[in-house]
């Protein structure tokens, strides 16, 4: 049977848009290629961070707010929908100083959260060793973000894949798409596109999402998408007792509380392709960076190791929107910040594809910034129209 939207990709940005649009009454698919958030949905540590991450005014901080305040009644309707809960904190983000050109960095993000208005306040000593009693003499200063929260990823993840199910949607799991086919009046019933999937029948829509992270610059049949994968890695400790339950961040990594007593510890950046696997390099700059802020941690278990890729564009911003002309709406490129961006992204695309303007805060987001159309026909790249 035809759906009305075919979605690519069952990572948070996929699964969000397809309950969604779902829930407005549309025959939602989704197919993924291997598992629901399997991709860097799962690998993320889960930080609701406009502050920290985009400490300069404008739209895109104005998204990444709006997203962070849809958060808790995003969480509420997927718990009742599926009577799943998902963790999720609000005591903040503790921004820590040791170096002066470190102080200088909480001075700029102070001072950008003072513009927008959101709440930020100075940390005394003893106050930040009872939350964090783990933490190095060696910090100088500390800033509370209260605006900066945190989610566990690992559970929307999958509270979200039940809540798209319970909405009607139907998740293809398995699935690996080759080529995208737009069709101008040759398919099955009309206009729309056909995706060509590996071993097995093609499958046809009258709207296609894409969202397929890190990938999203390499399905042949739309038009080349600068979407490059940027790795990071992580770790999880166990065992871990302090009173402080949001994040701690430096410059150089951060810390995240993850259930009872976990910590997890990120992450790096890295180009280095579709390669998803943790290093020796890599983790062993995490663990530096947790014995230089975070000395009392010696002994701790280390629980696992893993790497996820970011999918990161040329200016650093998502591409949301439709590709002109064409009935395919791209939800991609979130880089650092898509878990954050979750809930807003599937209103916003919902929104574009009910035919309204795209919001204010998607202003600049549009993928036709980068992409000149009608584009020539190269391996990987192009439109295929077939009449
Ligand atoms: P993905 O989760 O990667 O999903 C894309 C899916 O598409 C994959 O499951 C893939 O299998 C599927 N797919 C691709 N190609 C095909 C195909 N041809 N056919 C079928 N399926 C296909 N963000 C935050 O907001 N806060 C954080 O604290 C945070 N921390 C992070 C820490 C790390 C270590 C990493 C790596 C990322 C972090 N991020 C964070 C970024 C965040 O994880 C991503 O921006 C977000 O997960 C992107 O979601 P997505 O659904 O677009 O991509
Ligand atoms: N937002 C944290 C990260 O991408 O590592």
């Amino acid at each position: 049977m035809r759906s009305d939207i075919l979605v690519i990709g069952g990572g948070i940005i996929g699964l969000a848009c397809a309950r969604e649009l779902a829930r407005q009454g549309r025959r939602v698919e989704v197919v993924e290629r291997l598992h629901a958030g399997s991709g860097a949905s799962i690998a993320a540590a889960g930080m609701l961070a406009p502050l920290a991450e985009v400490p300069k005014p404008g739209p895109f901080l104005e998204a990444c707010r709006a997203s962070r305040d849809l958060w808790p009644a995003w969480i509420a309707e997927l718990s009742a929908e599926t009577g799943l809960s998902i963790e999720y904190d609000a005591s903040g983000t503790l921004l820590v100083a040791h170096e002066a050109d470190e102080e200088a960095h909480l001075d700029k993000v102070a001072h950008a959260a003072a513009a927008v208005g959101e709440a930020a306040e100075e940390i005394h000593h003893d106050r930040f060793r009872e939350w964090v009693p783990d933490a190095s003499p060696g910090i100088r200063r500390v800033l509370r973000l209260l605006g900066d929260h945190r989610v566990d990823n690992v559970q929307a993840c999958a509270v979200l894949a039940a809540a798209a199910l319970a909405a009607g949607v139907t998740l293809n799991y398995d699935v690996d798409v080759e080529r995208i086919e737009l069709l101008d009046g040759g398919g099955a019933e009309g206009p729309g596109v056909r995706i060509h999937v590996r071993g097995g029948a093609p499958r046809e829509a009258d709207h296609l999402v894409l969202a397929t992270g890190a990938w999203s610059g390499r399905i042949p049949g739309l038009p080349l998408l600068p979407v490059r994968p940027v790795r990071g890695q992580a770790l999880l400790l166990q065992g871990v007792e302090w009173p402080w339950r949001g994040c701690l961040r430096s410059r150089h990594g951060y810390a995240v509380r993850r259930g009872a007593t976990g910590l997890l510890i990120g992450a790096t950046v890295e180009e280095a392709g579709l390669l998803a696997q943790p290093t020796v390099a890599g983790i062993a700059s995490l663990l530096a960076f947790t014995r230089h802020t975070l000395p009392g941690l010696d002994a701790t278990r280390l629980d696992t190791l893993w790497a996820g890729l970011r999918p990161a564009t040329p200016d650093g911003l998502p591409l949301i929107g439709r590709l002109p002309g064409q009935p395919v709406w791209i939800a991609t490129g979130h880089f650092r910040n898509g878990i954050l961006l979750a809930p807003w992204t599937a209103r916003e695309i919902a929104r574009q594809m009910t035919g309204q303007e795209p919001s204010g805060e998607a202003a600049g987001l549009s993928p036709s910034r980068f992409i000149n159309l009608p584009m020539e026909s190269e391996a990987g790249s192009g439109y295929t129209v077939h009449s």
